[in-house]
């Protein structure tokens, strides 16, 4: 049977570029999205760009019933899980909401696979799970620790996960933590949708490039890196969406479950990014040093080994690839998918 991926929030940042990335590797994809915090353009333009249509169920990962109608009438093969809450400072505001979205999500998700019989699961999880890093670069062993309830889903996901492989040792679960996602497509037409004010540095710096703000704010020049800025382990969203079609041969070696970093093991700060931005956009780009952000740390970038040995997977864009094409996406679409 052909398999068939059920990508939930597949109309995100980086559901929709996965969804890209599976269709040009030959696969069948389905997509639930309830446009909470994505663009229903971001379909169109994946559809558009790959030249292949898909399905797309307009609804909430909750509703066990959606669920189990698409499982059926699509007889899904695997789950990429994406669907969720993302923001860290929004998170401390509204924890139940990030409880509720993130966690009751996964768990309607994975009552409804063991009902069908689906066992074949990728996990959207996040470096924000290894806290403070005390030793870099980070491999999968790190100590654990979250400092916020966005964290907290994510971590809690993770250990859901781990206790049900050990109820259920047929399962297939993958988790992914992801580093720092930035860029868009090369072609500049799909890319981040961020909704207001951006919380992350990239999309900020390229609307203050393109006038929409006025300066970068930069949240602390004393911590202890290189030049005092926060350090992140940048990720082309290409080489994360190919990490999740690498990672899919995992479920093809019998049962288990695996955690992966997906970053590229180098770190930049914050005035090496506004740098790199500068040189790609051919402007200065203006900045004022503004204290600490609640809840940031100094530095963290992974040690990529273990994708690059087990999935035959590593980072492959650098940055500047990864400048050039945030800076095309936010230059062609100022209001992202408003336009
Ligand atoms: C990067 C660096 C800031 C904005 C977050 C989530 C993480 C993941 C990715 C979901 C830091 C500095 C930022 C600004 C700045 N999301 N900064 N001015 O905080 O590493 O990770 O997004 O999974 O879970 O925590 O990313 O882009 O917000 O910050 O100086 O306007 O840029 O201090 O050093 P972060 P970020």
């Amino acid at each position: 049977m052909a398999e068939t991926i059920l990508v939930t929030g597949g109309a995100g940042y980086i559901g929709s570029h996965t969804v890209l990335e599976l269709l040009e590797t030959s696969h069948r994809v389905v997509v639930l999205d309830n446009f909470s915090n994505s663009h229903p353009k971001s379909l169109e333009v994946v559809k558009e760009l790959t030249g292949q249509a898909f399905p797309v169920y307009v609804g909430d990962v909750r509703d066990k019933g959606l669920l189990e109608q698409i499982f059926q009438k699509e007889e899904v093969t695997g789950v990429i899980h994406f669907a969720g809450f993302k923001a860290v400072g929004e998170s401390s505001q509204i924890p139940l909401a990030y409880y509720d979205n993130n966690l009751v999500g996964l768990l309607h998700l994975l009552e409804v696979m063991q009902s069908v019989g689906c066992r074949n699961l990728i996990f959207s999880s996040s470096a924000t799970v290894y806290g403070d890093p005390q030793e870099l670069p980070l491999t999968e062993t790190a100590p654990l620790s979250v400092t916020n309830p966005y964290g907290r889903t994510k971590l809690m996901g993770e250990e859901i996960l781990r206790d049900l492989f050990a109820a259920d040792g047929s399962w297939n679960l993958v988790i992914l933590r992801y580093f720092n996602p930035i860029g868009a497509h090369p072609s500049g037409r799909l890319g981040e949708h961020p909704q207001g004010i951006p919380s992350n540095l990239v999309p900020y710096i390229t609307q203050v490039a393109c006038g929409l703000r006025d300066h970068v704010r930069v949240f602390g020049d004393n911590y202890a890196t290189p030049d005092g800025t926060g350090v992140r382990d940048y990720i082309h969203i290409q080489d994360l969406s190919r990490g999740h079609v690498a990672a899919m041969k995992r479920w093809a070696t019998g049962s288990g479950l695996s955690v992966y970093n997906l970053g590229t093991g180098q770190g930049y700060s914050v005035l090496e990014m506004i740098r790199g931005l500068s040189q790609t956009a051919g402007q200065e780009i203006p900045y004022q040093i503004y204290s600490r952000r609640p809840g940031d740390i100094a530095a963290c970038y992974a040690d990529p080994t273990k994708a690059r040995e087990e999935l035959g997977w590593e980072a492959q864009l650098g940055l500047e690839e990864m400048c050039r094409h945030a800076w095309k996406w936010q230059r062609l679409n100022p209001n992202g998918f408003q336009d």
